[in-house]
C-alpha cells in the first residue's frame, strides 16, 4: 500500500499563526521514515500551493480569509482526489482544520465514483459544524463538518462538492466545546456525537466498535480526522484552541489501534499542530506517534485480542 503525504500548511482558518508550519514539523518528527519503517511505500508531494485569494467577502463580516481559504480548498480538493483516484491512501498533513474542506470532499467524491458510501471519523473537542452564516468567531477551521455535508450556505463561495457526507455517516468523537447553533444542528441532522462524557461512561472500545461495525456493514471509506485538540492539552500543548479533559495518551493510541485492526481507513488528515506553541516538539512527536499506532505500530506482535 501506498501512503500519498500532502503538506498543506494552512492557518487561514485559525485565529492565530503558525500551523503553516505544521507539515515540516511533522517531518521534523520523523513521519516518513516511521510509515515507511513500518512497510510503507510513502510518496511525499511536498507542500502544496493554493492560487492566491479572490478577496471574496461574506455578509458575515466575522468570516476572516474567505477567499485564501477557499482557494487553499480547490487545490486540496483536486491534489486529494488524485492521490485517491491512483489508488493511494492520502494522508493530508495540516495545517488548521479547515484543511477537511479540501480532503473530504476530494476522498468523497472518489468514493462516489467507486460505488462507495463515506464516513468520518472526526477527532476533536470541537464539532466544526458552523456554516459560514452562523460563526462568530469567524475562523473557518470551525465549519468543515458544516460543509462537507452539505449545510445551507456554502455553495456561493466553496468549491461545489461532487458528492456530500451523509450527515449519520459522521462519527464526532472526544468532543467537549460545543457552541449553541452546533448542539441543535449536530441533533437535528443525526450526526453521531460522543463527548467525553460519553467516553468516560462506556470508554473508547464500546463506541468505537459501534461505528467501525457501522463502516464494515455498508462496506463504506473511512476518513479519519485527527485534529490536536482531541488530546488533553497537558499532553499536546501545540494547538491554538486547547480544551482542558481531553482524550489520554492511552485512550489516543488505543482508537489508533483500534483503526489499524479494523483495517477500514482510507484517508488521514492530522490537523491544527502549531508547532510556534510546541515544547521542544513534544506535540509533533505524539502526533507522529498516533499516526504510526494507527498505520500499525503495535507493543506485540498481534492484536490484543480481535475486534
Ligand atoms: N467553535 C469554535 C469556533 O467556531 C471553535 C472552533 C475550533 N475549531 C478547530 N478546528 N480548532 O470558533
Ligand atoms: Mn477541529
Ligand atoms: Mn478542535
Ligand atoms: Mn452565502
Amino acid at each position: 500500500l501506498n501512503l500519498s503525504l500532502i503538506g498543506a500548511p494552512v492557518e487561514t482558518g485559525a485565529s492565530q499563526p503558525g500551523c503553516l508550519m505544521g507539515p515540516d514539523a511533522l517531518r521534523t518528527a520523523g513521519i516518513i521514515d516511521v510509515l515507511r519503517g513500518l512497510g510503507y511505500g510513502v510518496r511525499d508531494h511536498g507542500n502544496a500551493r493554493a492560487a492566491p485569494g479572490n478577496g471574496a467577502t461574506h455578509a458575515n463580516t466575522a468570516i476572516r480569509n474567505l477567499g485564501e481559504t477557499i482557494a487553499w480548498s480547490r487545490a486540496l480538493g483536486d491534489m486529494g482526489y488524485r492521490a485517491a483516484a491512483e489508488g493511494e491512501l492520502p494522508v493530508f498533513l495540516g495545517g488548521d482544520h479547515s484543511i477537511s474542506m479540501g480532503s473530504v470532499p476530494a476522498v468523497t467524491r472518489h468514493a462516489a465514483e467507486q460505488g462507495r458510501e463515506q464516513f468520518v471519523l472526526w477527532l476533536d473537542a470541537h464539532p466544526d459544524f458552523h456554516t459560514l452564516d452562523t460563526t462568530e468567531s469567524g475562523n473557518l477551521h470551525g465549519t468543515p463538518v458544516a460543509y462537507v455535508t452539505g449545510q445551507p450556505g456554502f455553495e456561493d463561495h466553496f468549491p461545489p462538492l461532487h458528492a456530500t457526507v451523509d450527515p449519520r455517516n459522521v462519527c464526532l468523537f472526544g468532543i467537549r466545546s460545543v457552541d449553541e447553533f452546533e448542539r441543535e444542528n449536530l441533533t437535528r441532522n443525526g450526526v453521531s456525537v460522543h463527548d467525553m462524557r460519553a467516553i468516560d461512561e462506556h470508554g473508547v472500545p464500546s463506541l468505537l466498535n459501534a461505528f467501525l461495525e457501522r463502516v464494515r456493514a455498508a462496506d463504506g471509506r473511512l476518513h479519519v480526522s485527527l485534529d490536536v485538540d482531541f488530546l488533553d492539552p497537558t499532553i499536546a500543548p501545540a494547538v491554538g484552541t486547547t480544551v482542558p479533559g481531553g482524550a489520554t495518551f492511552r485512550e489516543a493510541h488505543l482508537v489508533m489501534e483500534m483503526l489499524h485492526d479494523s483495517g477500514l481507513v482510507t484517508s488521514l488528515d492530522v490537523v491544527e499542530l502549531n508547532p510556534f506553541l510546541d515544547e521542544r516538539g513534544r506535540t509533533a512527536k505524539l502526533m507522529v506517534d498516533l499516526v504510526a499506532s494507527l498505520f500499525g505500530k503495535r507493543v506485540m506482535d498481534r492484536p490484543t485480542r480481535s475486534y
